[in-house]
C-alpha cells in the first residue's frame, strides 16, 4: 500500500483524517506533544518547527503523499502569539510544501474558511481572500506561498468541523455537550454563521481532493446555520431538553481576534469531484447512535 503522511496526526481532523485513510493508504503521523497512540497508525514525536526534523521524517518515511494538518489551529492563541503561531501556520508550512516538491510528491494544506471577512458569503475557490483575524491572514499567507512553491500542491479549506473527538482533541461540540448536561447557560451567537461540516465528511472530502485535484477547494457542509441554531439541533439531537441556550451576538462577547459574520462556503467544486456531504442533523445522529459521543 502507499504511505500516507498525516501530520496533526493526534489533533481533531488529523485523527479523523487518519481513521477515514487507513484501508487506502499506509497511515503515518507527526504529532508534537500528544502521547497518545492511534490504532493502525505509525506515530512519531516531531515539533514540524525544526527544519532537520522534517527532512529526517520525510526521508525515513518516505511518504508518496502529505496531508498537513498540524497548525496553532485556535485564532485567539494565534490572535495573541502572532509569531510563535507564524512558525508552524506559515513558516514550516511552506517548507514542507516545498521539501514535497523537490521530491515531486503530492501535498495537501489544510486552510480555513477564515481567510474570508464574511461580508460576501457564500465563498468560492477563486473569491478573493481578506482574512480580519492574524489567524486567518495566517492561512492566506501560508496559501500563496504553498501554491506558489508547489504548483501540484492542493489547498483545502475546511469549514467549522464537529465530530468525534480524538484523545485530547475535541471539537467544539464537546464542550458544548457537556455544558448541556451540567445545565449551564451556553452562550450563542445569532449573527455569525457558518456551513459546517462533519470531520468523517471533511476527511472523505480532503481525500478525495488528494486523489483527483490540485489548486483551492472548498470543504464544508450543505446547509448555512448560525451558532445558535446549531445549538438548538445539537440539543435536538441528542434530547437534552433542558439545556439552557441563551442567543447573544458577536458584539456582546469580547474575544482577542476578531470574528467574521458569516464565511459560509460554496461546495459545489468538491461536489463535482464526488463529495457527498451528510446533513447536519444526518451526521449529528450518526454520531450518537454510534455510541462514540455519550
Ligand atoms: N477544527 C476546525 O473546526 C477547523 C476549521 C477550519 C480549519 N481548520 C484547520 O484544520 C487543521 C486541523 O485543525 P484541528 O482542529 O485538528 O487542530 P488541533 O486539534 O488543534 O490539532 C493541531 C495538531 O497540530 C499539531 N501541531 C501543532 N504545532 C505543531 C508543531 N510545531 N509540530 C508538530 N505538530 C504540531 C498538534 O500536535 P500536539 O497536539 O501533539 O501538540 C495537533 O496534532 C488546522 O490547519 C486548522 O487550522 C480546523
Amino acid at each position: 500500500m502507499r504511505k500516507l503522511l498525516v501530520t496533526g496526526a493526534t489533533g481533531f481532523l488529523g485523527w479523523n483524517l487518519s481513521r477515514t485513510a487507513q484501508g487506502q493508504w499506509d497511515v503515518y503521523g507527526i504529532a508534537r506533544r500528544n502521547r497518545r497512540q492511534i490504532e493502525g497508525v505509525n506515530l512519531r514525536r516531531t515539533d514540524l518547527t525544526c527544519l532537520s526534523e522534517i527532512k529526517k521524517n520525510l526521508q525515513e518515511i518516505r511518504p508518496d503523499a502529505v496531508i498537513h494538518a498540524a497548525a496553532e489551529s485556535k485564532p485567539n492563541f494565534c490572535q495573541l502569539n502572532p509569531e510563535q503561531s507564524r512558525r508552524i501556520n506559515v513558516e514550516e508550512t511552506v517548507n514542507l510544501a516545498s521539501l514535497c516538491a523537490d521530491i515531486g510528491i503530492p501535498f495537501v494544506f489544510i486552510s480555513s474558511d477564515l481567510v474570508f471577512d464574511g461580508l460576501k458569503p457564500p465563498y468560492k475557490e477563486d473569491d478573493p481572500v481578506c482574512p480580519v483575524s492574524i489567524y486567518g491572514e495566517q492561512k492566506a499567507e501560508a496559501e500563496r506561498a504553498v501554491l506558489n512553491r508547489h504548483p501540484r500542491a492542493l489547498v483545502c479549506r475546511t469549514a467549522l468541523m464537529f465530530g468525534d473527538a480524538a484523545p485530547g482533541a475535541a471539537s467544539f461540540i464537546q464542550p458544548m455537550i457537556e455544558e448541556m448536561k451540567n445545565g449551564r447557560d451556553i452562550f450563542l451567537f445569532t449573527d455569525e454563521h457558518r456551513t459546517p461540516v462533519s470531520a468523517a465528511d471533511a476527511a472523505r472530502g480532503i481525500l478525495l481532493g488528494l486523489y483527483k485535484t490540485k489548486g483551492i477547494l472548498h470543504i464544508g457542509g450543505l446547509e448555512r446555520i448560525s451558532r445558535f441554531d446549531f445549538g438548538k439541533l445539537l440539543r435536538d439531537v441528542l434530547g437534552i431538553h433542558s439545556a439552557r441556550l441563551s442567543p447573544c451576538t458577536q458584539k456582546s462577547i469580547k474575544m482577542p481576534a476578531p470574528r467574521p459574520s458569516d464565511v459560509s462556503l460554496e461546495i459545489t467544486r468538491a461536489m463535482n469531484l464526488g463529495f457527498q456531504p451528510g446533513s447536519l442533523r444526518e451526521e449529528l445522529e450518526k454520531l450518537f447512535c454510534t455510541h462514540l459521543i455519550s
